[in-house]
């Protein structure tokens, strides 16, 4: 008789939601009902259903799921999640009729996390992004993004990046680093936008790429920010140091930005409220990620919708992020964003769930490392209590996570 397969843990009683290629499964989430999951190793090594089970397995920990549904670990695939202090006063003027861009031109806006981001050492701005960090994995995030880019010089930026990779260590989550000096001009510059781009490209970020600390580089492509012309010089350097483009495109204003980030072959396109067609054909043309943000589109009071029809027929995969920032988007809760993508958005439960696991994945360019329950990706999973999973997206205000899984180690289970 051949020996039993021998894992670390199993998984049984549970229903699962694999978002792995779902074509000719039962539907959109890549359901399995009564499934089971094997990790071995910190890794998936058999998913399916319990009845397909190889006839003889044995598991040091068998976990009983307790019928509810095992998930990937959710991934906020676009934030801000480091930096100080917080811009209540100026929620105050916008709910009084002054715009985001009329805050930004008067000096506040960017400029004002700036400032208490320089001020604030470096365990400090740790101290407090983990409050944020710990919010968004209460809620299943195992996988989390954080961009630079309230620094805007290069002791500064290199201090928010510093801080990013040792939250993932002090949090246990996963941490994607995005450089994103081209976010605002920083005062010292005003008036010589192009001066400090050349800063960007000749000194920040060679000192980034050295040191290790980007996994991407990021811009700000916007009236606001910087011109199309100035994002492709940002581009072009991070060529150089072989680090991978994403752009906040077309958020305020159509400035071509999904375009320009497909012409970089870009991670993902970020925002997109006012792409256009030719933008978007141009993302699928070169297999750019949308990552919609729904957050910021509330707080903003933002009108204009991004395009879901265009995105969808074109197949552009969608991801769904927090973009939590002190300015547009102050919100730690990812399953908020679920429910935003499908209210506002008009995105099914389905393609909201995808978001944030198999597409946000992609838009991080870790689709080969997590974001499905599959064999080989990390054993990074969520356990829900819900009776389906569009109960995800469905809820606000909830948190149903049960257990929050971490290669194959459960850390919360209630
Ligand atoms: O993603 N658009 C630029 N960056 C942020 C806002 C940052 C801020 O206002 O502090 C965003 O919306
Ligand atoms: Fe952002």
């Amino acid at each position: 008789m051949s020996a039993a397969i021998r894992w670390d843990a199993v998984w049984t009683n549970v229903h699962l939601a694999t978002l792995a290629d779902t074509a000719g499964t039962a539907d959109d989430y890549g359901t399995i009902r009564d499934g089971a999951l094997a990790i071995d190793d910190g890794r998936v090594a058999w998913v399916g259903a319990r009845r397909d089970l190889p006839a003889r397995w044995r598991a040091e920990t068998e976990h009983d799921g307790h019928n509810g549904w095992l998930t990937p670990g959710l991934i906020d695939c676009h934030t801000h999640l480091v930096y100080a202090g917080n811009r209540a006063d100026e929620f105050e003027l916008r709910v009084a009729g002054a715009s985001y861009e009329d805050i930004a031109k008067a000096g506040g806006g960017i400029a004002s996390t700036v400032r208490a981001t320089r001020d604030a050492g470096e365990d400090e701005l740790v101290a407090q992004a983990a409050v944020r960090l710990r919010q968004l994995s209460a809620e299943g995030v195992t996988t989390v993004e954080i961009k630079s880019g309230y620094g805007l010089d290069i002791a500064n930026e290199l201090k928010m990046l510093r801080a990013a990779r040792r939250l993932a260590e002090m949090c246990g989550v996963k941490v994607r680093t995005t450089f994103l000096g081209a976010h605002a001009l920083p005062p010292e510059f005003a008036g010589r936008a192009d001066d400090y781009i050349a800063l960007v490209c000749e000194e920040m970020l060679p000192a980034v790429a050295d040191a290790k600390l980007a996994d991407a580089v990021d811009a700000f492509c916007e009236r606001i920010g910087f011109t199309p012309a100035q994002t492709a010089r940002v581009f072009d350097a991070a060529g150089k140091h072989r680090l991978p483009v994403k752009l906040h495109a077309d958020q305020l204003s159509d400035l071509g930005g999904g375009r320009l980030a497909a012409e970089y072959r870009g991670l993902s396109a970020d925002h997109l409220e006012h792409a256009s067609e030719a933008s978007v054909r141009a993302m699928a043309e070169a297999g750019v990620a949308a990552v919609l943000l729904p957050g910021a589109f509330y707080f903003l009071r933002e009108t204009q919708l991004p395009p879901i029809a265009s995105l969808r027929r074109h197949g552009v995969p969608m991801a769904i992020a927090t973009d939590c920032n002190p300015g547009t988007s102050p919100c730690t809760s990812l399953l908020l964003m679920l429910n935003m993508a499908c209210t506002l958005f008009g995105l099914a439960p389905s393609e909201a769930l995808a978001g944030v696991t198999r597409n946000a994945a992609k838009a991080l360019g870790v689709g080969s490392e997590v974001g499905r329950l599959a064999p080989g990706q990390r054993a990074d999973l969520a356990l829900w209590d819900i009776a389906g999973p569009a109960e995800l997206a469905y809820a606000f205000g909830a948190n149903p996570l049960v257990a929050r899984v971490v290669r194959g180690i459960a850390d919360e289970l209630k």
